[in-house]
């Protein structure tokens, strides 16, 4: 556990897909749908390990686990990444403000009333058309854009700009990730790890919520108490 205080902090730093609504989902099954026809196999290991990384990155690891690496071109990787974040953005389509998970709206809500800041660290490039058919735009003014970055996750680069988009000092803030690769980045940046998933996958964060409904200001000062 870092030795920030409950009291030190100012801000919230959010991933989107598998944090705020189930978008992971579809990421997966666009993702295996293309390792389906590329021929690679599929398995929980990769599916965790493709959350929060970049769209050709998780390309590269998808051809890499097939030991495909050196079988596209660049063209073809492109077009290949176009073909899943198309069937990507159908599946986006249906999404509807009542796809939120349960509470986090609420949290939101406590947030703003509590004067905390917020922002969006996703490496999504659809973050801002999710959040618009969730109805969050006006909940995240600050949204770090993942064309910016230099690095992905698990580099902590997308987690400080989240905090420096909001005036805020990493060691002031919360970073919320479902992914392994976005609390590692989260905890390389200084920030306190709030994993929101299973525990058993999320081992690295300072605390884990399976439930969304449980993720309030008091349950995470109990936590930073601990
Ligand atoms: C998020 C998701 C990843 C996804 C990445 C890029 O971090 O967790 O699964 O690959 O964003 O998303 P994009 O919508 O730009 O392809
Ligand atoms: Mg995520």
């Amino acid at each position: 556990m870092k030795m920030t205080k409950f009291a030190d902090i100012k801000g919230f730093v959010f991933d989107l897909d598998g944090v705020i609504t189930d978008t992971a989902q579809f990421h997966t099954k666009a993702w295996s749908k293309l390792a389906d026809q590329l021929g690679v196999q599929w398995s929980t290991e990769l599916q965790n390990g493709l959350k929060g990384l970049s769209r050709m990155d998780s390309l590269e690891l998808i051809l890499k686990t097939g030991n495909k690496e050196n079988d596209y071109s660049q063209a073809e990787k492109e077009k290949l990444a176009t073909q899943k974040n198309n069937l990507y953005l159908q599946f986006v389509q249906t999404i509807t403000p009542a796809d939120i998970f349960p509470g986090i709206k609420e949290f939101l809500d406590e947030l703003n009333q509590h004067g905390y800041l917020m922002s969006i660290a996703s490496a999504s490039k659809n973050a801002p058309t999710v959040l618009d058919k969730l109805e969050l735009t006006d909940y995240f003014e600050h949204v770090v854009d993942p064309k910016t970055l230099k690095r992905g996750k698990p580099d902590p680069e997308i987690f400080i700009k989240a905090a420096e988009i909001i005036g805020l000092k990493p060691e002031q803030c919360i970073g919320l990730e479902d992914a392994t690769a976005g609390i590692a980045g989260i905890n390389a940046a200084n920030e306190v790890s709030l994993g929101v998933g299973s525990p058993d996958v999320l081992t690295e964060a300072d605390m884990v919520f399976e439930d969304t409904n449980k993720i309030t200001l008091a349950n995470i000062e109990a936590n930073m108490n601990k």
